[in-house]
């Protein structure tokens, strides 16, 4: 904040504020100023505490430093530099008494602190405090800097964070940040900054420093990069792909390197790597989104470590499938078959990879388009999760990988081309028949199921996820659908439920794949089970642990109140 048209304002009387006393003193709705009288000198200083916001004027004074009672930073009285890490500068004010009154000059609000909130941010991100992070997030939105600006910050974090500390796991991380930023997006005020605050706290941690990777030296053209890649992928050597790639870029062919590295992540030999595939679409959508000066090195790092990674030694019913893909594939026709939605499911859930990867070849040779057979697998692992009996272990993490590599296959098919979305159609075939143990019977996808309630509401829905009634959640929704209800309003409120618990995070991504493929299965007899779906499954691994309270606390920070005040509301 700084001077812009100050003005001299009566604040108090002295007799207010005798010496060594403090008074605090509203300024419009929300800030206010304290004033102290030290050995009849008078000092003014925001009230707010820049670390979480206590009121001042409950802190002491001691030489000069003003000392906040809640978490003990220190201040320099007169000019407010903070002698502590993580915390801002406090403002000071010029005071004056004249006659028996304190004025004091109030400068006009202007955001000033952008430098310094970035840097906040940086820090909380390094350390993983969630308070910081939300309270940097809030303070550059309020001051008006636009949440790309912000999220360009996080984006960089992640990459340094995933090339110094991650190794292929930090799939995960990208998955939480886009995953989040995108369901933010549908939400506003407090609901979109616990969306951003938790996204960017998923991804904090340390972020070393590390060598610049530099492009191999000319002549190396695309097609030498492209040949490496593969080669690199099939050995298992990541550092030599991340050069590579490196390499690519500064030669002009950005635009092919997503498409490589998702040729060779279909590949038969990474069946049951699904992050793989997954991660790769967050990292084209990252690019999309934030361009390649803010996503490369996270997209060549982290690009690299997935399809250079080591698979191990694979057991027979891998082996035996990573054959028959590769037999599958080669023996490709372009035939002409009647597509049967029920019998391509049934093949997929019968326990027999070998029926189940026939049927794929099978399915991609038949007169459907693949966007088709991608509906029909995205469906099938809707209805397992609207089925799957949940008294012991429901296998929420196998379902919903199965649902969103299924749904990822659209945007491998935009980016990568048909074929290699093709291929990708296999990965969740595999991942189907290796999940054969989570104990959901067959049924067909071309009957609708039948609603078991009525007159149920959409709040109704939200409360019996918020009291974990995962045994009647389920049907509630599907009676809410069968209603007649807006399915936009249903997965709106679901959704707000889910951010606000702290398995927030872990739930985005199927969230967002629940929202964005509900209208693409517009007329599909299981389109409810993708709602349905979801309610048990949010339910289920609920825990009821409120992740919103650092986020109010940081947006009425943001508005300059106290914590006092922010409790007392
Ligand atoms: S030190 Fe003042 S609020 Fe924490």
């Amino acid at each position: 904040m700084a001077t812009s048209s100050p003005t001299w304002t009566k604040l108090a009387s002295l007799t207010d504020v005798p010496d060594g006393e403090s008074k605090a003193v509203r300024i419009g709705d929300t800030r206010s100023v304290a004033l102290f009288n030290v050995d009849g000198r008078i000092h003014a200083t925001d009230n707010q505490c820049p670390h979480m916001g206590y009121p001042l004027t409950r802190g002491t004074i001691r030489h000069g430093v003003l000392t906040c009672e809640w978490h003990g930073r220190n201040f320099d009285l007169e000019a407010g530099g903070c002698f502590n890490f993580e915390c801002d500068d406090l403002e000071t004010f010029p005071a004056e008494v004249r006659g028996a009154d304190i004025w004091v000059e109030l400068p006009e609000w202007e955001y000033l602190r952008k430098d310094e909130h970035m840097q906040l941010l940086q820090e909380g991100l390094l350390s993983e405090d969630r308070w910081t992070i939300s309270k940097a997030i809030a303070l550059l939105l309020k001051g008006g800097v636009s949440e790309d600006e912000v999220v360009a910050l996080v984006l960089r974090h992640i990459g340094r964070h995933i090339s110094t500390s991650h190794g292929s796991e930090g799939c995960e991380d990208v998955s939480r940040l886009v995953n989040g930023l995108n369901v933010g997006r549908r939400y506003d005020a407090e609901d979109r900054l616990i969306a951003l605050s938790t996204a960017a706290c998923a991804v904090s941690g340390p972020a070393a420093k590390r060598h610049d990777v530099m492009p191999l030296p000319d002549p190396v053209s695309w097609e030498q990069i492209d040949r490496w890649v593969r080669v690199f992928s099939r050995d298992s050597q990541s550092g030599r792909i991340e050069r590579c790639l490196f390499t690519g870029h500064g030669l002009g062919c950005a635009d092919r390197i997503l498409p490589l590295l998702l040729e060779c992540a279909v590949e038969p030999r990474f069946l049951g790597f699904p992050d793989n595939i997954t991660a790769l679409v967050f990292l084209s959508e990252a690019v999309d989104q934030f361009g390649w000066d803010q996503a490369s090195e996270l997209v060549f790092n982290l690009g690299a470590k997935l399809v250079g990674r080591g698979r191990g030694v694979p057991e027979r019913f891998r082996r035996d499938a990573v054959e028959l893909m590769a037999e599958l594939k080669e023996a490709e026709g372009s035939g002409s078959g009647a597509y049967d939605e029920d019998a391509f499911a049934a093949a997929l859930t019968s326990g027999s990879v070998e029926r189940s990867f026939r049927a794929v070849a099978d399915a991609l040779n038949s007169d459907a388009p693949l966007d088709r057979i991608i509906t029909t697998l995205v469906m099938l692992a809707a209805d397992r999760m609207a089925r799957t009996p949940v008294n012991v272990e429901a296998g929420w993490h196998e379902l919903t990988t199965e649902m969103n590599l299924a749904a990822s296959l659209r945007s491998v098919q935009r980016v990568a081309g048909d074929d290699v979305a093709a291929m990708g159609v296999y990965h969740v075939a595999w991942e189907l028949f290796a999940h054969r143990w989570v104990n959901i019977p067959h049924r067909a996808l071309s009957e609708a199921l039948p609603s078991t309630g009525s007159d149920v509401t959409v709040d109704r829905v939200v409360e019996s996820i918020r009291t974990l009634n995962v045994h009647g959640v389920g049907d509630e929704a599907l009676s809410v659908l069968n209603g007649g209800a807006s399915a936009e309003a249903l997965a709106h409120e679901v959704g707000r439920a889910i951010l606000w618990d702290n398995t927030g995070s872990r739930i985005v991504p199927t969230l967002r794949t629940v929202v964005e493929e509900w209208s693409r299965a517009d007329g599909h007899p299981a389109q409810s089970q993708l709602l349905v779906g979801l309610v048990r499954y949010a339910t289920d691994v609920r825990t009821n642990s409120d992740s919103g309270s650092s986020a109010t606390t940081a947006m009425r920070f943001a508005e300059g109140r106290t914590t006092v005040e922010v409790f007392d509301r």
